[in-house]
């Protein structure tokens, strides 16, 4: 038995979705256990081509039981959109549990998300405006509306009045925009009910019965490392934790359960949205990583913000998550590079630094500082052991280690499931 929790250890889309579709064959059970439809998680197998932004991405096996955890915000027309889209294709989503805890995306929160982007102009974040700040910050103000408070009506009614009365207020009096009407919300959300209701329970009880019979279980990060709201770059982070202590959180799973903390990294650095970066590259070699990479995001198809790795970031998420196994992606990106660098240290006002520092400020006016090594000029797509490695990438993949301070036991050359070059099991 394991319990593994899967990160994101630098600014998402870091390839956790094709990590976790990947170890679900041995899994009893997948949870998500943060975030919301802010994520989109790629999955290529057998089955095709998914872009998953809720549903666990182990739902490919159906003996995995999936799990939509209470840390998750849902969206249910989202979600609904896509076990459809799953159903539609040949997926059998029999095995698709939501927790009665999890809180919901009401129309007021995206609304919000979209007039508090605004607001902020240059100082935006640039979320991706699905309401997931505001679903969470009502969970944290005690106004939030859970999945299982639309399973009966009279419930349901009783909580959306309560909340629906100033969150109108705010939208009209504050924002200046036009009030929800309550029958529209209601007659909508009861919709969702009848069909959510099979897959809404007590997902906390399911979870415990299945570390009591000693299952397998893979703990499905959402986001980064670095978007998380105390250890990111704040405030340009999303709002809940993506971090090994969110999982055990976001799923009611003790953390002295959790055997193992997989990290996965990208062997370059992304992010979307504002907020500093500072390996990143404005040039022509960023450019090159994003059309040679497809560098868009899989939620808002915005353009990501590509640089050099930043082993900064690295031993920091290393640190906050205390990964047992790093994991590192997209190697194959860099095949045709000349050379490849890594940020080891940054300036800042003069000085140098290779903490993480907390002051965005700081962070924007830091200037990175690389080593650089050659590169390998050879694919690596089809290597299926370290050793077929070239000399050069695998001298790139040590000196990383060396700097995270965490042994890759997963080396990803591909975005198929079976371009993945696995050194050690990690489940
Ligand atoms: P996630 O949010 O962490 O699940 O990552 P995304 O799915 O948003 O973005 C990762 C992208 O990289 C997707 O398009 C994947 O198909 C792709 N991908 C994952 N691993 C690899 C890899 O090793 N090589 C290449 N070339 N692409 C990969
Ligand atoms: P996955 O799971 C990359 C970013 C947004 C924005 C910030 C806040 O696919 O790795 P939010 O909508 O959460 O309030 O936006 O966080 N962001 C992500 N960036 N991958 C993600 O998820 C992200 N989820 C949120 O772009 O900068
Ligand atoms: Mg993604």
């Amino acid at each position: 038995m394991s319990v593994v929790a899967v990160i994101g250890a630098q600014w998402g889309d870091e390839g956790k979705g094709k990590i976790v579709d990947l170890l679900s064959e041995k899994a009893d059970a997948v949870i998500r256990f943060s975030g919301g439809d802010n994520a989109g998680h790629t999955v290529i197998n057998p089955k095709g081509e998914f872009k998953l932004h809720i549903v666990p991405s182990g739902i490919f096996y159906p003996r995995a039981a999936c799990i939509i955890g209470n840390g998750v915000v849902i969206n249910p027309r989202v979600l609904l959109e896509e076990m459809d889209s799953l159903i539609a294709r040949g997926v059998d989503i029999g095995n698709l549990h939501i927790s009665d805890r999890a809180h919901l995306i009401m129309p007021w929160h995206i609304l919000l998300d979209g007039l508090e982007e605004e607001k902020r102009g240059e100082g935006a974040i640039g979320t991706t405006k699905k309401g997931i700040g505001p679903a969470f910050a009502d969970k944290t103000a005690r106004c939030g509306i859970r999945a299982c408070d639309i399973l009966e009506s009279q419930t349901f009614k009783t909580r959306l009045a309560g909340v629906l009365a100033s969150k109108n207020e705010l939208l009209t009096k504050m924002h200046n925009a036009a009030p929800l009407d309550f029958a529209a919300v209601f007659n909508e959300y009861m919709g969702y009910a009848r069909r959510l209701a099979p897959h809404i329970k007590d997902t906390t009880s399911m979870i415990s019965d299945l570390l009591n019979r000693g299952g397998n279980i893979v703990l499905e990060g959402a986001q980064g490392t670095m978007l998380d709201t105390d250890f990111g770059s704040y405030p340009f982070v999303t709002s809940s934790s993506p971090l090994a202590a969110g999982a055990s959180i976001g799923s009611g799973i003790s953390p002295r359960r959790i055997d193992r903390v997989v990290g996965i990294f990208k062997a370059y650095t992304t992010r979307v949205g504002g907020g500093p970066m500072p390996t990143e590259l404005k040039d022509e070699v960023g450019e090159y990583i994003r059309q040679r990479a497809h560098e868009y995001g899989a939620t808002t198809g915005r353009a990501r913000r590509c640089g050099w790795f930043d082993a900064v970031v690295g031993r920091y998420s290393t640190e906050l998550n205390g990964f047992t196994s790093g994991i590192l992606t997209r190697l194959d990106v860099l095949d045709e590079m000349e050379a490849v660098k890594i940020c080891v240290g940054y300036t800042i006002g003069g000085k140098t630094v290779d903490r993480f520092p907390a002051d965005v400020t700081a962070l924007e006016n830091c200037v990175p500082f690389y080593v650089e090594m050659p590169g390998w000029k050879v694919s690596t797509s089809d290597a299926r052991t370290a050793k077929e490695l070239p000399a050069n990438a695998r001298k790139y993949i040590k000196r990383l280690e060396e700097l995270i301070g965490c042994p890759f036991h997963i080396i990803s050359i591909g975005p198929r499931r079976d371009q993945s070059i696995v050194i050690k099991n990690v489940i």
